[in-house]
């Protein structure tokens, strides 16, 4: 059976699933012309390339930038450039000297990792706790008085903007441009702004630009003078793991994106896949227990990063399929989590199946930093949600899917009170 599925592709977004079963069963490593990309979709063979870093490599960023650079031409490659340095405020030397957690392998990423570790150990989460629950409290009670709302405007988005913003220690008052910037980043990255390509009126560039100048005076103010935040955190590391500050830039990046569109999503998707598995949401509105797994099978059911990249760091040999060294892979997270060869019944939602092996938060070395947080927020959202939950049902059939191939949830939930 002739296989043909781009994983950049935004055809498979209603139902990328079957598509997934019919790679898993034909084409369990298969090369996609158009995003050159191998596209990794069975379980065990998704496990194997997350734990074998030597083979597989996270340091993914060098190459996008070459293929984005070898589609221009050398006038307008350096033009891009001289943009993109000038908005970030940082040297060529700097920037190819810089760091960032989830591009990197062996001891750099350890030595990284153990840094921000420090703002992420359990006390540190558990901290948010009546934080969390007092910020649901208000979402719900907005939600309370209406006919009729988006959830994922009045609760799904709100809630992990403004805790990553405290978090950080940046202004969660200005919460609405936090998300503006990181849905043009995700858009313009893997979604319908990808037209723009590599020039710097990108609006991917432009948000990240603006994110820069917002950031630089407050890494400042924080190395002049720390606080209880998790910036302070890190510019207060010391040594071999001293940050610089596009360093620092870069890891706010990584968590304003990471720690917001992912937690959102998860949301709206475990709330979507609730009200279409009506037995499921009785479960639960009976045992408030099982929250803890409706959160996890929603991560295996319908996981809110749908894949993760890595490129081959020499020739390698996949289920019997030769890759060169160089190659780009899309390790499919959202098919490993239905392959049948893993799970019973992979395709029905239920929230008391054990769901350890899900791969919703990655594997291995880089396996999720805000894992614990996240299932923080949702368990408590979900807390406070699902006693309402059986008073609603969706305002329209049709399914808004966010602009994304990469990042997969509802744009829109449009919620009314049942008659
Ligand atoms: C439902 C919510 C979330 C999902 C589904 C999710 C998913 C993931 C996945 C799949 C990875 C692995 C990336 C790779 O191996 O290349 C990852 C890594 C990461 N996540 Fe999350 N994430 C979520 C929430 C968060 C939150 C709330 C934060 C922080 C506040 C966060 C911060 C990170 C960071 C920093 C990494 C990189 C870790 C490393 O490279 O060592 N994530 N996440």
């Amino acid at each position: 059976m002739d296989v043909q599925f781009n994983p950049q592709s935004h055809e498979w977004k209603p139902d990328p699933y079957s598509k997934y079963r019919e790679l898993r069963d034909h084409a369990p490593v298969h090369y996609s012309p158009e995003a050159e990309m191998w596209v990794v979709s069975r379980h065990a063979d998704v496990q194997h390339v997350l734990t074998s870093p030597d083979e597989f490599s996270s340091k993914t960023q060098m190459r996008r930038q070459r293929n984005q650079a070898d589609e221009l031409g050398a006038f307008q490659k350096f033009r891009m450039l001289v943009g993109m340095m000038r908005k970030m405020h940082v040297t060529p030397w700097q920037a190819m000297r810089s760091r960032m957690l989830i591009g990197e392998d062996g001891d750099v990423h350890a030595l990284m990792r153990q840094i921000v570790n420090k703002g992420f150990t359990p006390r540190r989460v558990h901290a948010w706790d009546d934080r969390i629950a007092e910020l649901v409290a208000g979402c719900m009670e907005n939600i309370r008085g209406r006919e009729h709302f988006d959830l994922v405007e009045e609760l799904a988005v709100p809630l992990p903007v403004t805790v990553i913003a405290e978090w950080l220690g940046v202004e969660p008052e200005r919460q609405h441009t936090f998300k503006r910037w990181s849905d043009a980043i995700i858009q313009g990255g893997t979604g319908s702004g990808q037209q723009f390509g590599g020039s710097p009126d990108n609006p991917v560039w432009l948000a990240i630009g603006e994110l820069r100048a917002y950031l630089r005076p407050i890494v400042a103010a924080r190395r002049a003078s720390p606080a209880d935040d998790l910036i302070s955190l890190l510019v207060q590391a010391d040594g071999e793991a001293e940050l610089s500050d596009y360093e620092i830039f870069l890891f706010v990046l990584l968590l304003l994106i990471a720690g917001n569109e992912t937690t959102t999503n998860l949301l709206g998707n475990g709330v979507d896949a609730l009200l279409a598995n009506p037995d499921q949401l009785e479960s639960v509105v009976a045992d408030p227990g099982l929250i803890p797994g409706l959160v996890e099978e929603t991560l295996r059911f319908d996981a809110p990063v749908q894949f993760i990249t890595r490129v081959t760091a020499q020739d390698v040999e996949l289920a019997g399929t030769a890759i060169p060294k160089g190659s780009f892979l899309a390790v499919l997270l959202g098919s490993a989590n239905r392959d049948e060869r893993f799970w019973d019944e992979p395709d029905r939602f239920d929230v008391t199946r054990s769901t350890t092996g899900h791969v919703g938060f990655g594997f291995g070395k880089h396996f999720c930093l805000g894992a614990s947080l996240a299932r923080l927020e949702a368990e408590a959202a979900f807390k406070g949600l699902i006693p309402e939950l059986p008073r609603l049902v969706r305002s329209s059939a049709e399914v808004e899917f966010l602009d994304s191939y990469l990042i997969r949830g509802r744009s829109r939930l449009e919620l009314r009170r049942a008659a």
